[in-house]
């Protein structure tokens, strides 16, 4: 009982007050429309919820008041290692260069046969088709009285190959060769130098022999 006769009065009082708040709300909101806008160009006057149009985010290159020091592009991470270092070789594409390879670099993989293994996986996909699967030179891109085939692995010339030279080769390619630097990371370049050498394994031993029965 009690409440409803609250709710009739509240209801009865609130009638006349309707026209009474809509006409307050009016001349608020046209008291606001007047503060929001300023004169002055650049000035853009109030905003409602700024951060929806200006970004917390840094913007690049400007000071930034986060960081003591007051800028806003950060230095890297100390031990950060460069896109793209894996690529670095410091022998020019010249054939100083290559004999400079061939004198100085070691393959830095030690051999295992998961190595053996990769290095056969790289091979069948990126060199077959050229080397051939067994690294002969008759890959499927072997095409009859080619004046430049593909070489094999086993003659004499490539038998002597050094490591180095390997890996210089296949890094920068060599005349009809292309180059392999971006397409394979130094590590499975170095893995593939241990797969042809795994190849030619034994021919070389086949040469050792006769050459000793000489
Ligand atoms: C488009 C065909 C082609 C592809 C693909 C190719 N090669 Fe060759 N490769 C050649 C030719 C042609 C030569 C001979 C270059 C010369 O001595 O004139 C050669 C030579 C080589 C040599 C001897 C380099 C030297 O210093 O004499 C090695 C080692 C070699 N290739 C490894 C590879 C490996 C590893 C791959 C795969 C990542 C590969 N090649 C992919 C065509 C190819």
């Amino acid at each position: 009982m009690l409440i409803q006769a609250l709710l009739k009065s509240n209801t009865e009082r609130n009638i006349p007050m309707a026209g009474n708040i809509k006409s307050i709300l009016a001349v608020l909101m046209i008291a606001l429309f007047f503060v929001a806008c300023k004169s002055g160009k650049n000035n853009p006057g109030y905003e409602f919820m700024p951060d929806m149009y200006r970004s917390a985010a840094v913007k690049t290159y400007r000071v930034s008041n986060f960081f003591k020091d007051s800028l806003s592009a950060r230095e890297p991470v100390v031990g950060t290692i460069p896109r793209g270092i894996n690529n670095y070789f410091p022998y020019p594409n010249t054939n100083e260069g290559y004999l400079a390879a061939g004198a100085e670099l070691k393959n830095p993989i030690p051999l295992t046969d998961s190595v053996l293994e990769k290095g056969k996986q790289l091979f069948l996909i990126n060199c077959k088709h050229c080397h051939g699967e067994k690294g002969d030179g008759k890959g499927t891109l072997r095409v009859k009285g080619d004046p430049f085939p593909v070489p094999s692995y086993f003659d004499a010339v490539h038998l002597a190959l050094k490591e180095g030279n390997m890996f210089f080769s296949i890094t920068y390619g060599k005349n009809l060769m292309g180059e392999h630097a971006y397409l394979l990371t130094q590590e499975e370049r170095w893995e593939l130098v241990h797969y042809i050498q795994h190849l030619q394994k034994p021919y070389l031993e086949e040469q050792n022999k006769s050459a000793s029965s000489n």
